[in-house]
């Protein structure tokens, strides 16, 4: 088929250039994969200057958090009771929560060694396991003897860097429109770390992680009792401002951090029954700044060889400069007054912390397992955002998303009992059904998918064994097909951009790397495995619907079935280099 993509431009036209949106999709257009052309990069991998994955602050005081094993104080909860909101108590910020916070989202999660090599992984997983993502924390005066300020989180050490100390009263005023005892947790990304392998394409692959990112952290947050909301009112230089990032000193022998956002925790009940700013008050944080900062940024690579050029205009052009403060703020309910999901007891004796440090990618599946009809609707189940409440009644993680969903699966149904081998479609926003059929071919079924619960809005859309299509489309990678089913997340893309603004871009990777995360630990818990794929050829993943135009783009595919171990690597404990 041919696409109707009039609306965007050409690439290589900068006469339309001036529009961001016009910036984004121009990107977007340019870095996509083809059946005959991958998106740029440098083709081959420049080992010599192979980024440092942890970023350290030269001269910051490191303060280590306890290493924690599995059977000490903060327990986990049930995996399942994360998902019952009020069932899991609420822990007091202390050393120790503060210590499994960080370990549930961002912490070394094992060592593997083959031969004379080894590399570190992570809780939060990450496109060619580069690990673009720096996470950050800013503390107010607590009992937990640190000094008030913004902290670098060094997932090495499992420790906090002191970035910079604020003024106790300053930081108080700051937070004082949160629940008591908030406090706040910031993202940034090192773009050369996934540029370097992955060249134009990069960006794309850094907001994924920043999804990634963003949902280990709820979900750790929730394994707590904690609280945890987007502040995505806030305009992008006040992040960059509180983070650090543009203090140019700093980072004058190194790779620069982009500011991606900021969240505010909470570790209490407190906070259903009031509505809060999704921002910060400017002058305030222009003031809080105003401090000593420590540390200078460590570089990552000896030398940078190519610079990707329209890396730096996708960021310029999705910068998000307006503070939302009349369109966002926090909207307050309480999810007791609806059932989200009742508990369930086949799942009673998984643990939360368990899954979280088992979560691994599959490198291969074996093209054999099969899962229920059941278990596939429940993590479905998982992913659906329940538009119809206020945000904070949500499900979690989707409590801490200040917006309807933009994402819709397209779904390869392989190996899954009870439904015939297939192409489905998950409408996580029934409101946009006629949309999206109406942007995708006419002929497609639109069918209920048989035996599915009635509030999943899962429909069937045409019959076949679509192995080798998911494969095929996927780079030619097994793993998509040899699972028990894959699929594409389709953004609803030009409307969306349209609509909001081109600083909505990041936002549908965000969106995609979150709705991952939590598909990551459901494949964990039903005793198979998952793995996101950055690596597809976009267009014609559109053409096997028929997508119209760039209503619809896919920004990151995603595959679960029964993995297969690679024998020949050693798994070894996360932080054996820090026993003594
Ligand atoms: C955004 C994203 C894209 C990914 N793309 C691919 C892919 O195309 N193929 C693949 O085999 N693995 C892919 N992965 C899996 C990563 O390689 C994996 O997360 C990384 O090696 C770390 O391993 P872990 O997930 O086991 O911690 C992707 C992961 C993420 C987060």
């Amino acid at each position: 088929m041919t696409f109707n993509q009039s609306a965007a431009p050409v690439p290589g036209d900068r006469s339309a250039d001036t529009d961001p949106v016009d910036r984004v999709i121009r990107y977007h257009l340019q870095t996509k994969h083809h059946f005959n052309r991958y998106a740029r990069a440098l083709g081959y991998l420049d080992w010599a200057n192979q980024p440092d994955p942890f970023r350290r602050f030269e001269g910051a005081e490191l303060i280590r958090f306890p290493l924690l094993n599995p059977n000490e104080e903060p327990l986990s909860p049930v995996y399942d009771a994360i998902y019952q909101r009020g069932t899991v108590g609420c822990q007091p910020l202390t050393q120790r929560t503060l210590s499994r916070f960080f370990e549930f989202a961002l912490a070394l999660s094992a060592w593997k060694r083959a031969g004379e090599s080894e590399w570190a992984l992570r809780s939060n997983p990450s496109s060619g396991n580069l690990h673009p993502t720096e996470g950050y924390v800013i503390l107010p005066r607590t009992n937990l003897n640190l000094k008030p300020g913004l902290y670098h989180y060094a997932p090495k050490e499992h420790g906090l860097e002191l970035r910079a100390v604020f003024s106790t009263e300053t930081l108080e005023k700051l937070l004082a429109p949160f629940p008591s005892g908030a406090f706040l947790f910031g993202l940034t990304s090192v773009h050369w770390r996934e540029a370097w392998k992955y060249g134009e394409r990069a960006f794309r692959y850094c907001h994924h992680d920043v999804g990634h990112a963003i949902g280990t952290a709820r979900i750790a947050a929730a394994a707590l009792g904690w609280n945890m909301v987007l502040m995505d009112a806030l305009d992008q230089n006040t992040v960059a401002m509180l983070l650090g990032t543009r203090r140019r000193d700093d980072f004058s022998e190194a790779e620069p951090e982009h500011p991606d956002c900021l969240a505010v925790l909470w570790p209490s009940g407190e906070g259903k029954d009031t509505t809060f700013p999704l921002f910060l008050n400017v002058e305030i944080v222009q003031r809080l700044v105003q401090t000593e900062w420590f540390g200078k940024a460590n570089r990552l690579s000896r030398e940078h060889g190519v610079q990707w050029d329209i890396i730096d205009e996708a960021v310029e052009a999705s910068w998000k400069m307006q503070t939302e403060a009349e369109k966002l703020s926090m909207q307050p309910g309480h999810a007791q007054e609806h059932a989200l999901s009742r508990p369930d007891p086949l799942m009673s004796h998984i643990l939360a912390g368990q899954m979280i440090r088992q979560r691994r990618s599959a490198v291969a599946f074996d093209g054999k397992t099969s899962i229920t009809s059941a278990t596939f609707f429940r993590m479905l189940e998982r992913v659906m955002p329940h538009v119809e409440m206020p945000q904070m009644a949500r499900p979690m993680p989707w409590d801490l998303w200040p917006y309807n969903p933009a994402i819709h699966l397209m779904l390869f149904v392989h190996r899954v009992e009870g439904l015939m081998p297939g192409l489905y479609f998950l409408v996580r926003d029934r409101t946009k059904l006629t949309f999206l059929q109406q942007s995708t071919n006419s002929e497609l079924n639109w069918d209920p998918a048989p035996g599915c619960p009635e509030d999943l809005p899962l429909y069937w859309l045409l019959e076949g064994d679509a192995k080798r299509l998911a494969a095929q489309v996927s780079c030619h990678q097994d793993i998509a097909g040899d699972s028990a089913f894959s699929f594409g997340m389709l953004a609803d893309f030009e409307g969306t951009l349209r609509e909001r603004g081109a600083w909505w871009y990041p936002r549908l990777f965000w969106e995609s790397g979150l709705l991952g995360q939590v598909l990551y630990l459901e494949a964990e818990a039903a005793g198979v495995r998952a793995t996101g794929i950055g690596c597809f050829f976009d267009d014609p993943v559109h053409e096997i619907i028929a997508v119209k135009g760039l209503s619809l783009q896919s920004l990151y595919h995603f595959t679960i079935g029964g993995a297969v171990e690679d024998r020949r690597l050693m798994t070894l404990p996360p932080y054996r280099h820090l026993s003594p």
